[in-house]
């Protein structure tokens, strides 16, 4: 699909934490990237047609017995190969080196000396030391022949070496995370001075490509889309929008527990803004009649599951005939699906979501596979999406219903809606909104005493849950001003009828999860 995709580099993963932070790094620098497993075959690395390789670090060790390797070939294809940590100690020992096992783990910051400004610290500035994230276990005792030292550090006489007319190098430290600064520039170096990338994967090459990829592809194809507001599936309803026009029918489902605004802001922007052809259905009485006097978690979310797969079919039946379904897969849930998980572990498949496709027996369009998060977000911009849907923080399928504790009944989700609308513009104007998380209200399933005048009242409690994260598997209580805490709360309170307390949530995740239920 378009030139885009013609200059690429090939990660090869051997299992490391760290490798979609390669991915990340390479496209940051404009250069288009899958990863695969290490396991790939010489012939699947040929059709793939890189530019360049990167090997990933892993958790093993050379010596291990069902070590993880590559096919030798990948080092003879005449492109520029790049090894990681343990993608270093492979090529090391594909090529005749010696890798000796460390007498013990390397694991933190190093100062790292450079020796030879070219290559890939090429772009580094001279005499300075380079702070540098180790994390091994192994080290290399003897470089390949043809091999030279680039630059080291205390403790790793060879923390970088490079074979200058094969173009194979080896760092032995991590240049993918954010604890090695220059990093970023060192991979920037290797696929667009190396490797002779250009940098031409850009958001709006992606989206264009896309575009005139759909209007062959899809052709006289009926689409559907679930819109749900937030920036995925904005992103996938508007690539395809532009492609194929009155052919995607939307679906924007109302299941009664969205936030202030939402229904109408969604139904605004995509019909009138866009005009695009969609559908809003007002479902919140059957929603709601079946969350009647249901107060497990777990039962508010399978019934909200199931119903929204009962009125989606419900309407896609009153389309007609519908070809392909549209998804908004991200890149992370493909690599969880492709990543090497060691020699003993199955290699998961990928399970979408809801169930629908299965379901509805429907092709799937997944215009996303290869986006990361921000690269998603920049494609919304690059389609004119408003910043307010951009940057929108995650909010979770099952909504409102899972941060009222308890019953969720009308009154109630009036309440927490209103002291919701309260923390979202408030995080706004402290221009807070877009450095959390995710920042949002919790109706509590107790009443407390409190005094208004004379009066003695007996309210409801709002809890604050303000996080900071960086992919939501764990996650900390953001440090926000009390300033900004003591307006919220005073503005709850006198605004939101029904509510005589605020209360802070100070947990981290974990124990804790981010949502209270
Ligand atoms: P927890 O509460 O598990 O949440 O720490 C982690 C992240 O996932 C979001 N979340 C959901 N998203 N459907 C979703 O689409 C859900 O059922 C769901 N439950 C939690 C949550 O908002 C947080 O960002």
């Amino acid at each position: 699909m378009g030139d885009i995709y013609q200059e690429k580099i090939l990660v090869l993963d051997f299992g490391s934490q760290t490798t979609q932070l390669i991915a990340r790094r390479v496209r940051e620098a404009r250069v288009y990237c899958e990863i695969h497993p290490c396991t790939m075959s010489l012939a699947e690395v040929r059709d793939f047609n890189p530019r360049g390789i990167i090997l990933s670090g892993g958790p093993a060790s050379v010596y291990a017995d069902d070590a993880p390797g590559v096919d030798p070939g990948v080092l003879d294809l005449g492109v520029p190969v790049l090894g990681i940590c343990y993608g270093m100690q492979v090529i090391t020992h594909l090529l005749g080196g010696r890798v000796a096992r460390g007498e013990k783990r390397e694991y933190g910051p190093a100062n790292l000396e450079i020796k030879h400004h070219r290559g890939l610290f090429r772009e580094l500035e001279p005499d300075q030391p380079q702070p540098v994230w180790m994390s091994h276990g192994d080290r290399i005792e003897k470089m390949p022949e043809g091999f030279e030292v680039l630059a080291l550090t205390d403790n790793s006489p060879v923390a970088a070496m490079g074979h200058g007319q094969r173009r194979v190098y080896g760092v032995q430290f991590h240049p993918e995370v954010a604890h090695t600064p220059g990093g970023a520039a060192m991979l920037a170096a290797f696929v667009l001075g190396d490797c002779g990338c250009s940098p031409s994967w850009t958001m709006r090459n992606f989206a264009e490509a896309t575009v005139s990829g759909f209007k062959e592809t899809l052709a006289g194809k009926k689409v559907l889309c679930a819109l749900s507001g937030g920036v995925d599936s904005s992103v996938v309803a508007l690539l395809l929008h532009k492609a194929i026009g009155p052919n995607l029918t939307s679906v924007f489902v109302d299941n009664g527990v969205l936030r202030a605004g939402e229904v109408s802001e969604v139904a605004g922007l995509f019909r009138e803004v866009f005009g695009m052809n969609l559908v809003v259905v007002d479902a919140a009485d059957q929603f709601l009649d079946r969350l009647a006097g249901v107060t497990d978690p777990e039962e508010k979310r399978r019934i909200i599951g199931h119903t929204f797969i009962e009125v989606f079919e419900a309407e896609a039946a009153k389309i007609g005939a519908v070809d392909y379904l549209a998804q908004g897969t991200l890149y992370p849930d493909v690599i969880e699906s492709v990543s090497f998980k060691g020699p003993s572990a199955t290699i998961k498949s990928h399970h979408n979501v809801g169930g629908l496709p299965e379901r509805m027996k429907l092709k799937l369009v997944e215009p996303l596979r290869e986006l990361f998060k921000d690269e998603c977000r920049e494609v919304g911009r690059e389609l004119g999406l408003p910043e307010s849907i951009v940057s929108r923080q995650p909010f979770p399928g099952p909504g409102l219903a899972i941060r009222i504790m308890g019953e969720v009944t009308r009154p109630r989700l009036a309440t927490l809606r209103a002291a919701d609308a309260i923390v979202q513009e408030e995080m706004r104007a402290a221009e807070l909104y877009t450095k959390v998380w995710q920042s949002f209200a919790v109706l509590a399933p107790v009443k407390t005493v409190g005094v208004m005048g004379d009066e003695r009242t007996y309210e409801d409690v709002i809890a604050l849950r303000i996080v900071d994260s960086v992919d939501a598997m764990t996650a900390d209580w953001s440090r926000v001003p009390y300033e900004l805490l003591a307006r919220m709360s005073s503005r709850i309170i006198n605004e939101v009828a029904g509510v005589n307390r605020v209360v802070l949530d100070i947990s981290s995740k974990p124990p804790a999860t981010i949502e209270w239920e």
